[in-house]
């Protein structure tokens, strides 16, 4: 099938990719030139584990092409797909404008029937507002429809999670649109569900609320652990295996980062609000996880007494392992904080120093080389992102190289027994 995606970013590019892999034609559009020069050169602008080789494989196979010109995109496919950015407002309802833009010229350039389908997460209505604005500028009054499909990939494992999906979302208007979708998707073999788009759209907003409901539930638990002297890994574990609740994202720490959880939380509500309903449950998953972010340092203020002039290591800045991705990552609150206190930060992460050096460009903290370096001389260490090497580190060494023996393992990754067997001072979240 001739495939456009519309908006070269973390879902488009991934999209588009895999796309072309199972053997369509594909287009990926983006009006940024700087990124359109890189992808043409083989270069992904962001880290995701496989993309580059899957980009590379599938422009050399003669399937994958990258244009700026959004017209250029339309005119030569039949589905187009819209994957641009829904940035939050201040109010933090979806800013559409990127999406009303891609419309405009979506409706300049039909030259014939073409399915045009939603993979950026969008509120509900959003299919029929697009619609509408389609329909405004499609001067060839040509035929087309539109279609929602929510993409529910996770950064750092996006291929894997876009070739074996749990479910495949179509909402669509008519027989046709779903035949078509079904048709594009048959080669993943997965479920599909087919609704009408407002459902359909629903579904993204309440499947990233409720596991957004789950993370937050289980920290809220796990500050009760803490306070009664019970184990949250045991808890979880105990209330996982019911099959109803299920073990997945019951993981307590200190938070949920990332630009879908938050951004999205916000929009639902916000959308929710616009409609009628006060969705009152979403807003204390909001405040739970923002108290959480900041635990480490209540942690570290309740051990030192003070902060200032303590040099504190940060080990891992991205908002979860395997990615660069450090957008409304716990990470930036913690330094933030543990700055405002007068702590002296050093920090290391495997992959994500040059996004961290921008954003706290008017902040000074050492960026090390290896987690030994930010050992060196440290009062405290905080585990901020669980990556694998964190749990293989020589603990005998890390502790001749701190100055105190405190380690604050915001992401449960340690053994308690053993690291206070070794001399630490060790504190965990809710055990
Ligand atoms: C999420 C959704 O999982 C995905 O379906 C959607 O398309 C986009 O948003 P992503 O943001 O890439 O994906 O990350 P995910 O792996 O879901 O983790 C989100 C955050 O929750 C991370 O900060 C992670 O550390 C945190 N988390 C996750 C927990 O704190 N505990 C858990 O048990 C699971």
């Amino acid at each position: 099938m001739k495939i456009s995606v519309i908006g070269s970013g973390y879902v488009g590019l991934v999209t588009g990719a895999c796309f072309a892999d199972l053997g369509n034609e594909v287009i990926c559009v983006d009006n940024d030139l700087e990124k359109i020069k890189k992808l043409k050169s083989n270069k992904i602008p962001f880290y995701e584990p496989g993309l580059e080789n899957l980009v590379k494989v599938n422009v050399n196979e003669g399937r994958l092409k990258f244009t700026e010109d959004t017209g250029e995109g339309v005119r030569n496919s039949d589905i187009i797909f819209i994957a641009v950015g829904t940035p939050p407002k201040e109010d933090g309802s979806a800013d559409l404008t990127a999406i009303e833009n891609v419309g405009k010229e979506i409706g300049k350039n039909l030259n014939g029937y073409k399915l045009i389908v939603e993979k950026s997460t969008v509120p509900v209505r959003t299919g029929e507002w697009l619609r509408s604005v389609i329909e405004k500028y499609n001067v060839n009054n040509a035929e087309f429809d539109v279609a929602s499909n929510p993409e529910f990939l996770r950064e750092g494992t996006a291929i894997h999670d876009f070739m074996n999906p749990d479910r495949i979302v179509l909402g669509v208007e008519n027989e046709k649109s779903a035949q078509i979708l079904v048709k594009l998707y048959e080669p993943l073999n997965a479920p599909i569900l087919i609704t009408d788009i407002n459902s359909a759209e629903i579904i993204k907003h309440a499947s990233n609320a409720f596991l957004s409901m789950k993370i937050s539930f289980i920290n809220a638990v796990a500050n009760i652990c803490e306070l009664a002297g019970a184990d949250i890994k045991k808890v979880a574990k105990g209330i996982g295996l019911d099959k109803r609740i299920g073990e997945a994202f019951l993981n307590a720490g200190i938070g949920y980062g990332g630009f879908c959880f938050p951004k999205d939380l916000d929009a639902f509500i916000a959308i929710s609000e616009r409609l009628g309903y006060d969705f009152k449950l979403l807003k204390e998953v909001r405040n739970i996880n923002d108290h959480q972010k900041l635990l480490p340092v209540k942690k570290l203020k309740n051990i030192f007494g003070t902060l200032n002039g303590k040099i504190i290591g940060i080990l891992g800045l991205s908002f979860k392992p395997n990615t660069d991705d450090m957008r409304l990552a716990p990470s930036i609150d913690i330094i933030n904080a543990l700055v405002n206190e007068g702590a002296i930060v050093k920090a290391y992460d495997p992959v994500e120093i040059e996004n961290a050096k921008k954003i706290f460009k008017n902040i000074d903290i050492t960026y090390c080389e290896s987690p030994y370096e930010v050992a060196r001389e440290s009062d405290a260490i905080v585990i901020v992102t669980e990556w694998n090497e964190f749990k293989y580190l020589d603990l005998i060494k890390i502790k001749k190289l701190m100055k105190e023996n405190v380690i604050i393992d915001g992401r449960n990754i340690f053994d308690r027994k053993k690291l206070e067997k070794l001399g630490f001072l060790y504190k965990g979240i809710g055990r």
